[in-house]
């Protein structure tokens, strides 16, 4: 199978030197690649800004806004059997970006906020569309809120993550995930190495995508 992956935050500049970003560390999505590679898969890996060396085999594209990651994404999506959209996509980006850096004096009262782009709602799916996989970072709720991004989203599977913990999700090595199925039915995978969990999902979603 060819995987399309997206990892890590996107960032949202301000000025030349400041940005709105998130906690994320790409971990999860990183090993999702390692483990498909593991597995003989070919690999695009779709990278926000991240402490993480590429892995080896994957063809790594990197990229810094929402709108770079949904215009990478978009520019593979008809090659892969299988999108996985485990970046943590910033939802809010700054009105207007200043080309000179914002000086001090200038008071910083306000900082006026417009929408991302939301990837997986805009993206334009081939006829063959692959199986799609999103993530749900929630700190309450958990089931509720991945079963109705479930919905929204168009996915086939959406892997719900608690962030709010401090032993598994956001920067973590661990991760506990709440996995919701197209047909609504629910199974939880305990908490364990995010490497270790990356094989169990890679699996899953070689299984779901010979029953599409
Ligand atoms: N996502 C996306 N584009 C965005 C935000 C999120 O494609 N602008 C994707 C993420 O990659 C993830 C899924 O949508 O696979 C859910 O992301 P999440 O941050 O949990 O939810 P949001 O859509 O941002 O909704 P909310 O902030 O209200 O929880």
């Amino acid at each position: 199978m060819k995987f399309l992956v997206t990892a890590g935050p996107t960032r949202e500049p301000l000025d030349p030197v400041r940005f709105i970003s998130n906690r994320s560390s790409g971990k999860m999505g990183y090993a999702i690649a390692r483990a498909a590679l593991a597995r003989r898969h070919e690999v695009i890996l779709v990278s926000g800004p991240v402490c993480l060396s590429a892995p080896k085999r994957a063809e790594t594209l990197r990229v810094v806004t929402a709108d770079e990651m949904f215009d990478a994404v978009q520019s593979r999506i008809a090659e892969a059997d299988a999108l996985v959209m485990a970046a943590a996509v910033s939802d809010f980006k700054p009105a207007s970006f200043a080309v000179s850096k914002i000086k001090k004096r200038s008071g910083f009262a306000r900082i006026e906020l417009a929408p991302a782009r939301d990837i997986l709602s805009s993206l334009v799916f081939p006829k063959k569309k692959p199986l799609v996989v999103g993530f749900a970072a929630e700190t309450e709720s958990l089931a509720e809120n991945a079963l109705g991004k479930l919905r929204e989203k168009r996915c086939d599977l959406i892997v719900g993550n608690d962030v709010s913990r401090a032993d598994a999700g956001f920067e973590s090595d661990d991760n506990e995930v709440l996995l919701c199925f197209r047909g609504g039915e629910t199974r939880l995978l305990r908490r364990e190495k995010k490497t270790l969990l990356a094989k169990k999902l890679v699996k899953i979603f070689e299984r779901m995508k010979e029953n599409l």
